[in-house]
C-alpha cells in the first residue's frame, strides 16, 4: 500500500493572518459577518458530521442516493484518472465515486482538499487504508486560494459535493466556479451537489434541528475566536437563528445576542459592542433552481452532460464538463 501523503498550505502564520483579517472586516462592519470556513476546527467537524446524520438534515441522505444510482454513469462518461475533491470533510458519500471509478479501472489518485486539517488527515488514513491500490493525496488549504497547488496534473475530475458552493454569495461563486473551470483543465470535469429550493419548513428543520446539534456547530464559532483570538466570548448568551431569506433564496445562520455586550478580542485589538438582539451572519446556505445551475455552470465555462434529482426530487448532483 502507498502511504498518504498530506500538502499543508495553511501553515500556522497564514491560517492566523486570515482568520484575524476577517474577523476585523467581519465584526466591524455595520451588519456584522463572519465566513463560514471557520466553522471547521477539530470539534466543528465533528459536528459537522453529525449534522450529516440528523434526521433532519436530509441533503446528504439526497446526494447519498444520487451517487449510489449514477457514480458508475460519472466513472464511464469521465473515465477519470485523478479525483479532486473540494471541502471534502470525512469523504464518506466519495467511496461511492472512488467504487465506481476503481471498477472502470482508471483512477490512479485521489486528492481530497479541506480547510480543516483533522478531518483531512482522519479522511486520507482511512480511504488508503481501504483502497489500497489509489495514491491519496490530501490537501490542508483553502479552495478559494489554492487551487493552482493542486497535484496531480490535468484533466481532472473535481467533486464538489455537499452543497458547498451555496454557501458563498452569488458573486463569489461565480468567481469560484471560474476558478473550479480553470483547474480542471481541458477536458476535466465538475461533479457538483446543490441543494434545491422546496418548503421553507422542510428547509428551516434542516438548518434548526431538534437535537440542537447545528446550535452547537453555529456556537462552536466563537469558541474558534475564543481560543485562537483570546476573545471572551460569552457563547451562552447567543442563540441560533436559521433564516429562510425567500428573495435570495438562502437559508440564512446567524447568531443572535440575548443581551447588550462588548466583547473584547485582543489578538487584533478590537472591543466589539453588541446590541441586545443584535445577530451576527455566520453562514449562507442557496438554494438552487434546476435551470439555474445550468445556467450558472454555462457562465463559469462549463457544458452540463447530466443532472440527477434523487427520487423526492430535494437535491441534484451535475456533471459539467469544461469548455474550450
Ligand atoms: N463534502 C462534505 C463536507 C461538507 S461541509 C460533505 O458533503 O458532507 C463543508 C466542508 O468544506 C468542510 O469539511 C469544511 O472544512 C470545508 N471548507 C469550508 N470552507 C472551505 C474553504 N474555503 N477551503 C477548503 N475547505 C473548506
Ligand atoms: N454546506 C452545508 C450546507 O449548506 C453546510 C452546513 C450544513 C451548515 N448545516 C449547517 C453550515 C449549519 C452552518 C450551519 O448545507
Amino acid at each position: 500500500m502507498n502511504p498518504p501523503t498530506v500538502d499543508v498550505h495553511l501553515d500556522a502564520d497564514y491560517f492566523a493572518e486570515a482568520l484575524r483579517a476577517d474577523v476585523r472586516e467581519g465584526l466591524a462592519a455595520s451588519a456584522k459577518f463572519l465566513p463560514p470556513k471557520w466553522f471547521y476546527d477539530a470539534a466543528g467537524s465533528e459536528l459537522f458530521e453529525a449534522i450529516t446524520g440528523l434526521p433532519e438534515y436530509y441533503p446528504t441522505r439526497a446526494e447519498r442516493e444520487i451517487l449510489a444510482a449514477h457514480a458508475d454513469d460519472v466513472a464511464r462518461t469521465t473515465g477519470a484518472h485523478t479525483l479532486v475533491e473540494l471541502g471534502s470533510g470525512s469523504s464518506e458519500k466519495t467511496r461511492l465515486l472512488l467504487d465506481a471509478l476503481t471498477a472502470y479501472g482508471t483512477l490512479r489518485q485521489f486528492v481530497p482538499l479541506d480547510v480543516s486539517e483533522s478531518a483531512l488527515r482522519e479522511a486520507t488514513r482511512r480511504i488508503a487504508g481501504d483502497y489500497r491500490n489509489l495514491m491519496v493525496h490530501g490537501v490542508v488549504g483553502d479552495f478559494t486560494e489554492h487551487l493552482d497547488l493542486l497535484p496531480g496534473g490535468t484533466p481532472r475530475l473535481i467533486a464538489f459535493l455537499g452543497g458547498t458552493v451555496g454557501n458563498f454569495m452569488p458573486p463569489e461563486r461565480a468567481k469560484l466556479l471560474a476558478m473550479i473551470r480553470d483547474a480542471c483543465g481541458s477536458d476535466g470535469w465538475l461533479l457538483l451537489g446543490t441543494d434545491l429550493i422546496k418548503d421553507p419548513a422542510t428547509l428551516l428543520a434542516a438548518y434548526d434541528d431538534a437535537a440542537g446539534v447545528t446550535a452547537r456547530f453555529n456556537r462552536n464559532l466563537l469558541q474558534v475566536l475564543n481560543r485562537e483570538l483570546g476573545a471572551d466570548f460569552d457563547v451562552d448568551a447567543f442563540e441560533h437563528v436559521a433564516a429562510w431569506d425567500e428573495d435570495n433564496a438562502w437559508i440564512e445562520m446567524r447568531l443572535r445576542a440575548m443581551r447588550r455586550m462588548t466583547v473584547r478580542i485582543p489578538l487584533v485589538d478590537m472591543d466589539v459592542h453588541l446590541a441586545d438582539g443584535e445577530q451576527i451572519r455566520t453562514e449562507i446556505s442557496a438554494k438552487f433552481r434546476p435551470e439555474q445551475i445550468m445556467t450558472e455552470l454555462t457562465d463559469s465555462g462549463f457544458d452540463t452532460r447530466h443532472s440527477w434529482t434523487d427520487d423526492l426530487g430535494r437535491y441534484v448532483v451535475t456533471l459539467a464538463r469544461a469548455c474550450d
